[in-house]
């Protein structure tokens, strides 16, 4: 039996020949499948957007989309619905946002327009603040398509989770290479149009659909969202016309993730750190470290972007008057602990522990990346010296950005490995895009007493299960990244105990 999807493809090639309005029906309009994000107590965030033929947009300026959330998969007992105008000048997408739900249960949504029905998705309501509460979640990053498959999305989406935390580089705006393992013809983004085309590209892969509609997630964006290495409003390349690309990055941003119609950018930038609780269990920080941070210290001549050098060549890193997140977010979040809750997970972009390039007790210092929180140290050591001083507990340090699982103790000054343990981190290995060879990380894991594991050679994601008393983690690995269907399997597992900062082999 055919499915609806080999249908239209097969009525598809038929109505080639026919007129323009006479093939419009067959063409499916839900291509990009659905999402949900953004959980609160009494709702969350729907997200689909209407596909045109690739090349050819035939959809109306305004379409209404109707939505439907019920309380089972069959649509029996639809508890929330309405009509949402997906319009042209936001690429058709629609963010529906049923309120009044009941607090931590799962909820089953679809899309209905131009005579056609979505994909159904799963979401699922945040736990009533007061109420008792578990968590299962993954967090993943770095997913760049055309250099391997998304196999740890399909593992992903069948595994139970109740949120999936997204910790930046959703796409990248590289042109494809001859090597790429997926060959599409890529070229390097530069207008709004070729952001909406990437995201529909990625979008396209069953396996990160089936991700979305398994359930909620929790997303930040990193710098390959806009382009490699930007820093607030200057991007690596010192582009006058950087701020008006970044609008563009940040529009399609929005224009293709469940954010709140609320989080709609203006050209001048768009909020997304934010807060979340998860019942009596557990407060999440999402943070933004690209929109409002300094420029990186000491780039190489004549450009912005990242750099790597000893940090005693470069005595500005060290400037207490530089931020990662901006002092407006700063301030947010160090007043924004949570004091009652045993957790606090801090969703932000990169690795927090420091990593050097040769030993940090050596004559001449550390050498470090300055596009990471090494390159802000005194913004670092802000965050933690409030995180002692209130003596914020559980906090839990979850990162991306650099395509290597790291497990650490962070300690309370990070240049000082016998200072107390403060907190734990898991920066979680990249989805698809490629990591350094392990030979690199090898050599340098002897002066890194705090990193208790170092992977760079394998692709994956992190799986948490979260109690009031512990945190346990799964570091994913995928067996052979350039093959959809390769199997995805646990490299090794840690826990932390809710009262003991830092994660403890398993
Ligand atoms: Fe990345």
């Amino acid at each position: 039996m055919l499915t609806r999807r080999q249908t239209l493809g097969a009525a598809a090639l038929v109505a080639v020949p026919f007129v323009r309005h006479a093939r419009a029906a067959d063409v499916p309009r839900f291509a990009l499948g659905v999402a949900s994000g953004a959980p609160r107590p009494d709702g969350m965030v729907l997200w689909t957007r209407l596909t045109a033929p690739p090349g050819q947009d035939d959809l109306p300026e305004v379409v209404p989309v109707r939505w439907e959330l019920a309380r089972d998969e069959a649509f029996g007992q639809v508890v929330a619905s309405g009509v949402e105008a997906a319009e042209r000048t936001w690429a058709h997408s629609v963010h529906a946002e049923p309120a009044g739900l009941e607090p931590g249960r799962w909820y089953w949504y679809r899309f209905r327009a131009l005579g056609q029905v979505s994909a159904i998705g799963r979401t699922r309501t945040a736990p009533a603040p007061d109420a008792p509460a578990t968590l299962d979640f993954a967090i993943a990053s770095c997913q760049r398509y055309e250099v391997n498959h998304y196999a740890a999305w399909r593992h992903l989406a069948t595994d139970g989770l109740d949120l999936v935390l997204f910790l930046g580089d959703y796409l990248y705006e590289y042109g494809a290479q001859p090597t790429n393992v997926r060959q599409v013809g890529l070229g390097r983004i530069r207008t709004l149009d070729d952001y909406r085309a990437r995201y529909a590209l990625y979008r396209s892969d069953p396996a990160l659909q089936a991700a979305h509609a398994a359930c909620p997630w929790i997303l930040v964006w990193d710098d390959h969202e806009v382009d490699n290495d930007y820093a607030g409003l200057q991007g690596q390349d010192l582009d006058p016309a950087f701020p008006a690309r970044r609008a563009d990055a940040y529009q399609a941003y929005w224009e293709h993730q469940p954010f709140p119609k609320a989080a709609r950018p203006s050209r001048e930038g768009m909020r997304i750190f934010d807060r979340y609780r998860w019942g009596r269990l557990a407060t999440i920080h999402a943070l933004d470290d690209r929109q409002y941070r300094d420029p990186q210290a000491c780039p190489r001549p004549g450009r912005g972007g990242s750099n790597t050098l000893p940090r005693r060549d470069c005595p500005g890193m060290l400037d207490p008057a530089r931020s990662l997140l901006g002092a407006a977010q700063e301030a947010w979040l160090a007043q924004g602990w949570d004091l009652e809750r045993p957790w606090n997970l801090l969703a932000q972009q990169t690795l927090m522990s420091p990593l050097s390039w040769r030993d940090p007790a050596g004559p001449d210092g550390p050498m470090v990346w300055t596009d990471g929180w090494d390159g802000y140290p005194a913004a670092r050591q802000r965050l933690l010296d409030t995180v002692r001083e209130r003596r914020v507990p559980g906090v839990v340090v979850l990162g991306g950005d650099v395509h290597a699982h790291y497990v650490a103790d962070v300690h309370a000054n990070p240049d000082d490995p016998r200072s107390p343990v403060l907190a734990s981190e898991f920066c979680g290995t990249s989805i698809s895009s490629h990591g350094w060879p392990q030979t690199r990380l090898d050599g340098i894991r002897g002066f890194h007493p705090h990193l208790k594991f170092a992977r760079s050679d394998r692709r994956g994601a992190v799986r948490f299960r979260l109690d009031d008393r512990r945190l346990q983690a799964d570091l994913l690995a995928v067996d052979d990244p350039a093959r959809p269907d390769s199997a995805v399997g646990p490299l090794r597992r840690f826990v932390v105990e809710a009262d003991r900062p830092g994660p403890q082999p398993a």
